[in-house]
């Protein structure tokens, strides 16, 4: 009873959180705007691992936060039948038999949990936790993601 009620509650906060950020109104506009806040965030989190913006613990961990949910947001916004429409550039192999697909958004939102929880305080500690996010969405963009056009 109590575990139904809290994936009910969450499942409606999922459904705000998309509409919140999704604007749009199909899942394909939805999960693109919930994709462009995941990429929104790696201008703060590449440019600390780069060293080219100085390293601030609680920017970096907002920043994960904030990616977090937006993956959260991204991952249920693929639903068969979403694979048509020119605007989308998700590849068909999203939908087909054995795709990884879901498996590595889990893996992401697994990565991002993991850095979040490991709280880095400086850029040393920070740098591997952030390779490990960076590598998921490289993993994911090669096999799954067609280029622009
Ligand atoms: C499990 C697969 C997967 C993972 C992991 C993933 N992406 Fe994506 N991403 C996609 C797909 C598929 C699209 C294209 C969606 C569409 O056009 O319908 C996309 C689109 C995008 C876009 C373009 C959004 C737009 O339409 O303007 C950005 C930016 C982006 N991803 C950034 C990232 C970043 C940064 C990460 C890692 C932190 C990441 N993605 C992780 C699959 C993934």
């Amino acid at each position: 009873m109590y575990i139904k009620k809290i994936t009910v509650i969450s499942a409606i906060t999922v459904a705000i959180a998309a509409t919140a950020i999704g604007g749009g109104h199909s899942p394909i506009e939805q999960r693109q705007a919930a994709m462009k806040a995941v990429g929104g965030q790696m201008r703060t989190l590449g440019g600390m691992a780069q060293g080219k913006v100085a390293y601030d613990d609680f920017a970096a961990i907002s920043a994960l936060e904030i990616m977090r949910d937006a993956a959260m947001t991204a991952r249920p916004l693929f639903p068969s039948g979403t694979e048509m429409g020119f605007e989308t550039r998700a590849k068909p192999e999203i939908w087909a038999e054995g795709s990884e697909f879901d498996a590595i958004m889990g893996q992401l939102i697994a990565n991002l949990d993991a850095a979040i929880a490991a709280e880095p305080a400086d850029l040393a500690s920070y740098r591997p936790l952030f390779g490990a996010v960076a590598g998921t969405c490289k993993a994911c963009h090669e096999k799954y993601r067609a280029p622009e056009n």
